[in-house]
């Protein structure tokens, strides 16, 4: 599966010029970490910290919010990560879901071929061609030794069910939330009774034994999606679909703070689509390391319910009263990843700011991403009376929202720190909020501040964020 075309002339900056800096944020303020770090970590797993799981979590409930809160033609499902192997087959993960391996013969590397430097801008049917590497004359980047023929490596993980280790026990990982949808389409439309169009919503778990994972959390082995699939009539409504789902999937990037410059759309040559696609679009970001796939829009056509119906014997068809017809319904699919939603939010939040001679870091993050909504912080903390009314405000706001308090630094230090991890509001409690009540609130962005009364802090808060949810 070729990634996007190398990045052209005209193309805009990222947000951060270096991987880096995400990476090294990520991991001093706890938003990521190696998996299994202490052995020396596994490749392409990453775990999540105190303010990674907030993060990926808001991004999984915004996410579900615009797919199932505010519509009613939507519905949840959360499918099993093991199904019954004839799923795999007649989905064509089996068969087909490869990408083409080769090796090194000298130090026994493997890389995509798509990935490797020289084969830049091929088209999927060149890639396919016998003789590509000799063509091209592609050697192993690492040690410049000859590489093979690539062959196709399956990507799906194999495991056991049961105590015996044989063939025919084995099961899959899923590598595609997706699948869950389709076999359970029934069970949901006599359950929910919608009618078509109608879609069904997932979030889950999904595993790839990617050959070249990499750039951080953009590619890993295990990761999370968030798909959707979109039932429709066979054939123009289809296309009428997936016109509007595509530009509703863009803006819900930018709804949720991306810069517009920084996406764009770009469809699958017809040689690149996957067996099941009579369309596909990538919503696509530009990160630090090009532009990449960020979301795809797909038209499945029949394929997916056809193939299911006819390999399971299961009647799928869907009867319409309306013109006395059954007919198999055709799918739009929105197929998003939590983690690369995630890490293009936190990525696009990324700025330095000159202040008073000092580079502020902000996370600029929409703050019901962000993963403390409001830290309290007193501005004394050896008066007992501040950090009393401290811990009285933090409590109150936390029946709403996640709240933190923190008097670990001066003032200027906490507000920093807060600023690098996004969090949109401070209330400071200082030595006059014990006479007069008051407190201050600060705005992340402007650095303005603001004095209201103790009592209306927490509407304060909650009005600031139905303001950035509208
Ligand atoms: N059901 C269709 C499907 O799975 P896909 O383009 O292969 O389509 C959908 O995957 C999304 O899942 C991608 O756009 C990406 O956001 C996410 N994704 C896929 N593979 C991933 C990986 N190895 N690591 C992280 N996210 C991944």
């Amino acid at each position: 599966m070729p990634d996007s075309p190398p990045i052209d002339a005209g193309d805009v900056a990222p947000a951060v010029a270096d991987l880096d800096t995400i990476v090294s944020l990520s991991k001093r303020r706890g938003f990521i970490f190696p998996s299994s770090e202490i052995y020396g970590g596994i490749n392409a797993v990453w775990d999540y910290g105190p303010l990674g799981v907030e993060l990926k979590n808001n991004v999984k409930r915004a996410w579900w919010r615009s797919m199932i809160q505010e519509r009613t033609d939507i519905v949840g499902l959360d499918a099993g990560i093991l199904m019954h192997p004839e799923v795999w087959v007649t989905s064509g993960h089996v068969a087909s879901f490869s990408d083409p391996l080769v090796e090194c013969a000298s130090c026994h590397r493997r890389y995509r071929l798509d990935e490797l430097p020289g084969t830049e801008g091929l088209s999927a049917t060149e890639l396919r061609e016998d003789g590509v590497v000799e063509r091209l004359k592609l050697v192993c980047p690492n040690d410049g030794g000859r590489l093979s023929a690539p062959r196709r490596f399956n990507l799906m993980f194999k495991t056991h069910m049961g105590p015996v280790e044989e063939d025919a026990a084995i099961v899959y990982l899923r590598p595609e939330t997706a699948q869950g949808s389709y076999v359970n389409f029934k069970n949901v439309l006599a359950s929910s009774r919608k009618k078509l169009p109608f879609g069904i919503a997932q979030i889950g778990k999904s595993f790839r034994n990617e050959i070249s994972p990499g750039n951080f959390v953009f590619r890993m082995r295990e990761f999370e999606q968030m798909e959707m699939q979109y039932f429709v009539h066979p054939g123009d409504a289809a296309r009428v679909a997936f016109n509007e789902w595509l530009p509703m999937r863009r803006a819900w990037y930018e709804r949720y703070g991306v810069a517009p410059g920084r996406l764009r759309l770009r469809e699958h040559a017809p040689d690149e689509l996957a067996p099941y696609a009579k369309k596909a679009v990538d919503v696509e970001y530009r990160f630090p390391f090009g532009w990449k796939e960020l979301e795809g829009v797909h038209n499945r056509g029949d394929f997916d319910l056809g193939n299911h119906a006819q390999a399971s014997g299961a009647n799928l068809e869907y009867f319409d009263p309306a013109t006395d017809e059954h007919f198999i319904p055709w799918i739009v699919e929105t197929a998003a990843g939590a983690d690369r939603a995630a890490f293009t939010f936190l990525i696009d939040a990324y700025r330095e700011e000159q202040v008073r001679g000092e580079t502020r870091v902000v996370l600029g993050l929409h703050p019901e991403l962000a993963p403390y909504k409001v830290a309290v912080l007193p501005l004394l903390k050896k008066r007992r009376e501040i950090v009393e009314l401290c811990q009285q405000l933090r409590a109150d706001l936390a029946r709403d929202v996640l709240a933190v308090y923190d008097d670990t630094a001066a003032i200027g230090k906490l507000y920093r720190r807060q600023d690098e991890i996004g969090t949109p509001w401070c209330v400071t409690v200082d030595v006059e909020s014990l006479e007069d009540r008051a407190v201050t609130i600060r705005d992340r962005d402007t650095m303005t501040q603001e004095r209201i009364p103790v009592e209306g802090v927490r509407q304060a808060i909650a009005d600031r964020l139905a303001a950035a949810r509208a």
